[in-house]
């Protein structure tokens, strides 16, 4: 293993918010220097949708990703493949289907379980919670979507374990910015939501100190992806 540096963002519920801050956590990463590369295994595609569109406005091997596409069963050989050319890799990963979500969240070195302030929410996350604690891989549980004016959000966080002190509000600007292949640090670096995500960002950083800690190559994202591509 070279470093810490597998980020599952794993959640049985669907719609938590998984595909969303895969995107604008990567490109945050990116923003910081760090060579990533996302990978998604969820048949819906709807992080490899986000990545065409990225692709359509920066060109083909200039989104600052590497992107694959592919199974679950093959997350294994593709988390080994890359591991040596990249500084963190992100996989985003589909609801409902454990045997997937289970091989992802084994070959992670932590795992991001987005959870919305509400009742069905918290009780959906046990079961990608259980996993990662079976597979003794350390998690960050993060809410999203939250409204801060509303009381169900501390009832929801006393509830959890291993929260995250980042929270992400309900903010239009997250889906907005993935219409046009964005992260939101793109779009608005200053604005309220960029806040959020780079606050997630160190957090999450911090939860791989290996990584975190290690000097990073100045390579270029967008060279390194077209090598690795063609090789
Ligand atoms: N913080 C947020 N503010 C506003 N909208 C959000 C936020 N997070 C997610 N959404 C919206 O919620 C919906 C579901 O988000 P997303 O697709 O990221 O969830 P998911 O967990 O990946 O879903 P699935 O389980 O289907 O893969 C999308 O329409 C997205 O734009
Ligand atoms: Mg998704």
């Amino acid at each position: 293993m070279v470093g810490q540096k597998v980020i599952t963002i794993a959640q049985q519920k669907g719609g938590a918010g998984k595909t969303t801050i895969a995107a604008h956590l990567g490109v945050a990463l990116v923003q910081r220097g760090l060579r990533v590369a996302m990978i998604d295994i969820d048949p819906q595609g709807s992080l490899t949708h986000w990545h065409r569109i990225r692709e359509e406005r920066f060109g083909e091997g200039y989104t600052g990703i590497h992107f694959s596409s592919l199974s679950g069963w093959r997350v294994g050989t593709e988390v080994s493949r890359l591991r040596p050319h990249f500084d963190i890799i992100l996989i985003d990963s589909p609801p409902h289907v454990e045997t997937e979500a289970r091989t992802a969240i084994r070959n992670a070195d932590l795992i991001i379980i987005p959870v919305q302030p509400s009742p069905t929410d918290l009780w959906a996350t046990k079961a990608t919670v259980d996993i990662a604690k079976a597979e003794k891989v350390p998690l960050l549980t993060v809410l999203n979507r939250v409204n801060s004016k509303s009381r169900l959000y501390d009832i929801i966080r006393r509830e959890l374990h291993d929260v995250s002190h980042s929270i992400l509000s309900n903010r239009i600007i997250f889906a907005a910015a993935m219409m046009d292949g964005f992260g939101v640090t793109e779009l608005e670096p200053n604005g309220q939501a960029s806040l959020e995500i780079k606050d997630l960002a160190r957090e999450a950083l911090k939860m791989l100190p290996k990584e975190a800690n290690k000097n990073f190559s100045n390579v270029r994202t967008a060279e390194n992806s077209k090598s690795l591509a063609m090789a």
